[in-house]
């Protein structure tokens, strides 16, 4: 449990004993109103076939726990809880780990927190306790990932800024509510102070339309990194391997999600000094190294890529990069004088490695601009969607191929793009993804 350890010191971290009583800092004047105890309904994270860590925020300390069990059962629910050191976790952000779940199982759930005002030895305060059953009149539910899919969708959005109705805009138009899960690929907000503000700009919109019911997750923009919450950004959005960079796997699918750090070089005047970014990308190089060499990562029918930041093209490999316009049309770009230090770290950390291990599909986003590119060195060719910063992206996926349509906020198609299948020498056979979903490299 000690990767709730977190979740301890981000709600003491806003405390100040006082008297012997947890209060809120001094210098916030009490509330007329006391706010709901729920700051927000609950968002699904770190999903997988067994696996989901249930996340919601309490606007004073609490402990929380989940009921849960398989929808239409009438055996009692399951319970569980959250506890670091053999304490149970007492703050603002709830993290709720149900694991040994069933592959493909529906599961209803109700989320509890009680109000923690004061410990002190052998005496204890409690507040307010809350349950929730129910989001929109329905009870809430959600069902764990399949342990075979040949056919599903998935979606992408990047680069909001902050952009709220942009955000709700694009969950009616990729209809995400009707994919199994939501990728936001960087900079979906802009270099927050608090936490408050990556629930008003970014949570809020999600948990209201469907992060009760569909897991989403939050890889890093260059955004993300900036700010004083960048460094508790990890308290909202938790991974099963407590990392920002992960793998994991849907159906015939294995999911890379990278994490790209800072676009401009450590010793920017815009980082006071305070950043490590080039060793934190090297640090990645071992481990992706490993996770090119697994069994689920060789016999996928499809490997997907998540990059905020793409990667240049040239460098030593001399990797070209042909842009595909509208009309099929290539343009292939051979300048790259003009990239930035971020873009010519991937390019020389981690594109060697997806194109030498024939990644099928990289996702990017970071360049506000929509590119449909193919990045190829000698015989190597990866096919690259950078998307824009106004568009969202479905992808659906099948065993004749990967296709994407990228849409505007109408829900209006703007260009589509496909992947096929290696070689259907690589297709296995079933029962293969029997630890699918579990963090597969730590
Ligand atoms: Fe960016």
């Amino acid at each position: 449990m000690l990767k709730n350890a977190g979740l301890l010191t981000l709600g003491l971290a806003l405390l100040v004993p006082g008297s012997g009583v947890w209060a809120q800092a001094p210098a916030s004047p009490a509330p007329a109103v006391e706010e709901p105890l729920l700051k927000t309904t609950p968002y699904l994270q770190a999903m997988s076939q067994n696996s989901v860590i249930i996340t919601w925020h309490t606007s004073r300390p609490a402990y929380s726990w989940v009921d849960y069990r398989p929808e239409g059962s009438t055996e009692p629910p399951m319970n569980a809880i959250s506890s670091t050191y053999g304490l149970k976790d007492v703050g603002l952000v709830q993290k709720i780990t149900l694991s040994d779940l069933q592959p493909g199982v529906t599961y209803t759930y109700s989320i509890s927190s009680r109000e923690v005002k004061e410990i002190q030895p052998y005496k204890f305060t409690f507040g307010k306790e809350v349950t929730l059953r129910e989001k929109n009149g329905k009870p809430l539910s959600f069902t764990t990932w399949p342990e075979e899919a040949d056919t599903f969708s998935f979606v992408m959005i990047n680069d909001l800024h902050d952009g709220i109705e942009k955000h709700a805009n694009l969950i009616r138009a990729t209809d995400v509510p009707t994919a199994e899960f939501v990728c936001y690929n960087g900079d979906i907000v802009t270099d927050k102070n608090q936490g408050e503000d990556i629930i008003k700009f970014f949570l809020q919109t999600a948990v209201d339309s469907y992060a009760w019911e569909k897991p989403f997750f939050m890889l890093r923009g260059n955004h993300e990194t900036r700010g004083a919450f960048s460094r508790n950004l990890h308290e909202f959005f938790p991974t099963q391997t407590d990392q920002f960079y992960y793998t994991f796997t849907y159906g015939d699918v294995f999911f890379v999600n990278l994490d790209c750090g800072e676009d401009k070089t450590d010793d920017s005047k815009e980082y006071g000094g305070l950043v490590d970014f080039d060793s934190y990308r090297s640090e990645q190089i071992p481990w992706l190294e490993k996770v090119v060499q697994l069994p689920a990562y060789k016999n996928a029918r499809y490997r997907v890529f998540f990059c905020h930041i793409p990667p240049a093209g040239g460098g030593e490999q001399n990797v070209e990069v042909d842009l595909i316009k509208a009309d099929g049309s290539r343009e292939t770009q051979t300048d790259f004088s003009k990239a930035w230090h971020g873009e010519k770290e991937i390019r020389d950390k981690f594109l060697p490695i997806l194109l030498d291990n024939k990644a099928d599909l990289l996702l990017c986003g970071h360049t506000h601009k929509l590119l449909n590119c193919e990045y190829r060195r000698g015989n190597d060719c990866l096919p690259v969607l950078i998307n824009s910063n106004v568009d969202g992206v479905r992808i659906e996926v099948s065993p004749e191929r990967i296709f994407m349509k990228v849409v505007n906020q109408k829900g209006e198609e703007v260009i589509t793009k496909e992947v096929r299948p290696r070689s259907e020498q690589v297709r296995v056979a079933p029962n293969r993804w029997q630890k699918a979903g579990k963090a597969l490299v730590q």
